[in-house]
């Protein structure tokens, strides 16, 4: 489970999250909503250890993450973290098996077994049938899928997704976020998905909405929304 308490991240003179709690339960999904420039990449980025807060904890499965050093906050992050980015990050001159089984061969997973994952993996996104594209060959939703199936095939503890599903039709996002959310409980990983589909809110256990450096109750916002 993931513990956040008294979260504070500021740029400069600007205060971006201002004292900010959160607990994620494993198993259990969390959507995070809120206007753009809100601070949303920026809490997954802190969460993730890509960047420091100014105070406050997190906590993963009970280890404080600013207590690690570089190293020890890095191999977190191999094992425990699927971080779908907000700008895809997929490696260009490798195919959509090879960018997806990157996470297990970092993890030293001998070759046959994480072949055979990733391979399952692509399935369960829909793209069985282009493990081989090189991504210039993808769409971007196509991309975007790729990008779930490395997030999630060395079966993280903690999912971090930044907008999944922005390049998505309305199906595609439908069916990506309920993977993300079946991949939660099958799986036991903590979710939270930053999103502002509305399907979404359908999927997850809780809305959040972050505004004014805090989050607050959003479920009902999205639901007036989806009405
Ligand atoms: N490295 C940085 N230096 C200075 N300001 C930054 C930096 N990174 C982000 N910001 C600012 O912090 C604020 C929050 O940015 P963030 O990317 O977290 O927003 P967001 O909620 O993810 O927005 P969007 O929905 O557009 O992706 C923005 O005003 C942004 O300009
Ligand atoms: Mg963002």
């Amino acid at each position: 489970m993931l513990l956040i308490r008294g979260l504070v991240k500021r740029y400069g003179a600007r205060t971006i999250l201002d004292g900010l709690s959160l607990a994620v339960q494993a198993g259990s999904t969390v959507a995070i909503v809120g206007e753009s420039g809100a601070g949303k990449s920026t809490l997954l980025n802190l969460i993730a250890g890509l960047e420091e807060p100014d105070e406050g904890r997190i906590e993963l499965a009970g280890s404080e993450l600013s207590a690690l050093d570089d190293d020890a906050r890095t191999l977190v992050r191999r094992r425990s973290i699927g971080f779908v980015f907000q700008a895809f990050h997929i490696v260009p001159h490798l195919t959509a098996f090879e960018n997806t089984v990157l996470p297990l061969v970092l993890l030293g997973i001998d070759a046959s077994e994480r072949a055979a994952r990733a391979q399952r993996m692509l399935q369960d996104v829909g793209l069985g049938d282009r493990a081989d594209a090189m991504p210039r060959e993808l769409s971007g939703g196509e991309l975007q899928r790729v990008a779930i199936a490395r997030a999630l095939v060395h079966r993280p503890s903690l999912v971090l997704a930044d907008e999944p599903t922005g390049n998505l039709d309305p199906d595609t996002a439908y069916s990506v976020l309920a993977l993300l959310a079946a991949n939660a409980r099958a799986g036991d990983a903590a979710t939270i998905v930053v999103t502002h589909s509305e399907a979404a809110a359908r999927h997850a256990d809780r809305v959040l909405r972050l505004a004014h450096g805090q989050l607050a109750d959003g479920r009902e916002a999205a639901t007036a929304r989806a009405r």
